[in-house]
């Protein structure tokens, strides 16, 4: 009888301690060895150590739960509570202001970039998220992207006719426009069999991304163009994030903090490994552009600015170029 008690009380505690764990589940879409997959494992390690295993965060890659659209419906309706989606991916949300750091040779690296997203502007930009039920908690680097194809892109004339995959940001439609290119909006899970199947020709994205997906395979040429950015706003569900006691939300701001240092420092590694990587497999030429072949593409890209302005916000880009200096009107 005394022992029944005894088991009796010992399996309700188990029962209590496991229901006070809070479980977040933090989905994305790229591998496990890039800068985000490596940045949300140590976000979901700092997070159980700082709340002494109060909360457990489950990360789930390569988008083993969700592809792109999914993911931001199943982070409203509460399916999961964590992601982070790269910035282009958050105007099909109506928050079309992020599409401003999609506009082509915005940022000439990133200490300029992080003016804006470790600064004021970036902060604004994640508050206006509130109104859609989402919080804002960092921006995650990723890097600058470079384009592929099968055929070489080393002039301007090379894009033209060439279908390439973009993630859906309008923005991205229009850079590729301006080069005379055709873009298709595609889930990123979906980037590697099109390239293969010839559905699309080429693609943009930085190395990390296209070497963990294996697209070096199904790439013939890689040009180090480096003509816009790729970061991530990480989100979580309001109501979720507003629900959980102070003082844990606290100790995950931590977390939250400390993981971000540690993503935008590993960010260029990643990149460089990949790049590595792409060079050892043999299977693309790597191309670096000449300085005026850079310029002709930036040049040919600056009315994007123009045309896009309305989109983004014309205050959002003001106090962009402000803090950079990026004047397209110059080039
Ligand atoms: C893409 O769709 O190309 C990227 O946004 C993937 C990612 O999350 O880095």
């Amino acid at each position: 009888m005394k022992l029944k008690l005894v088991l009796a009380s010992a399996l309700l505690a188990i029962g209590l301690s496991a229901s006070a764990q809070t479980v977040i589940k933090f989905s994305h879409v790229v591998a496990v060895d890039t800068p985000k997959g490596q940045a949300a494992l140590f976000f979901a390690k700092k997070a159980g150590e700082l709340t002494k295993g109060k909360v457990k965060v489950e990360v789930y890659a390569n988008s083993a739960l969700y592809k792109d659209k999914e993911e931001m419906e199943a982070l409203q309706i509460g399916s999961v509570q964590m992601l982070a989606p790269s910035l282009a991916k958050f105007g099909p949300l109506g928050v079309k202001e992020f599409e401003a750091f999609d506009l082509p040779f915005i940022f000439d690296d990133t200490a300029d970039l992080h003016k804006i997203t470790q600064g004021p502007v970036g902060a604004g930009l994640l508050a206006k998220l509130d109104a859609r039920g989402i919080h804002g908690l960092a921006f995650w680097d990723n890097g600058f992207k470079s384009f592929s194809a099968n055929t070489p892109l080393k002039n301007v004339a090379d894009f033209k006719g060439k279908k390439f995959r973009i993630q859906s940001s309008k923005v991205l439609e229009e850079e590729i426009r301006s080069v005379g290119g055709i873009p298709q909006v595609m889930a990123f899970s979906e980037v590697y069999q099109a390239l293969q199947t010839g559905v699309v020709d080429g693609t943009e994205n930085p190395i990390s991304n296209f070497y963990t997906q294996k697209m070096h395979e199904v790439q013939k040429h890689l040009s180090i163009t480096n003509h816009g950015y790729l970061g991530y706003a990480v989100i979580v569900n309001k109501k979720f994030w507003d629900g959980l006691p102070a003082d844990i939300r606290g100790e995950l701001e931590q977390a939250m903090k400390e993981a971000t240092v540690y993503a935008n420092q590993i960010a260029q590694e990643e990149n460089d490994k990949a790049l590595d990587g792409v060079k050892k497999s043999g299977k693309t030429t790597v191309y670096v552009p000449t300085k005026e072949e850079r310029l002709a593409l930036k040049k040919a890209m600056a009315p994007v600015h123009t045309k896009m302005a309305d989109r983004v916000g014309k205050d959002t880009l003001q106090q962009i170029y402000k803090a950079t200096g990026f004047d397209p009107a110059k080039l």
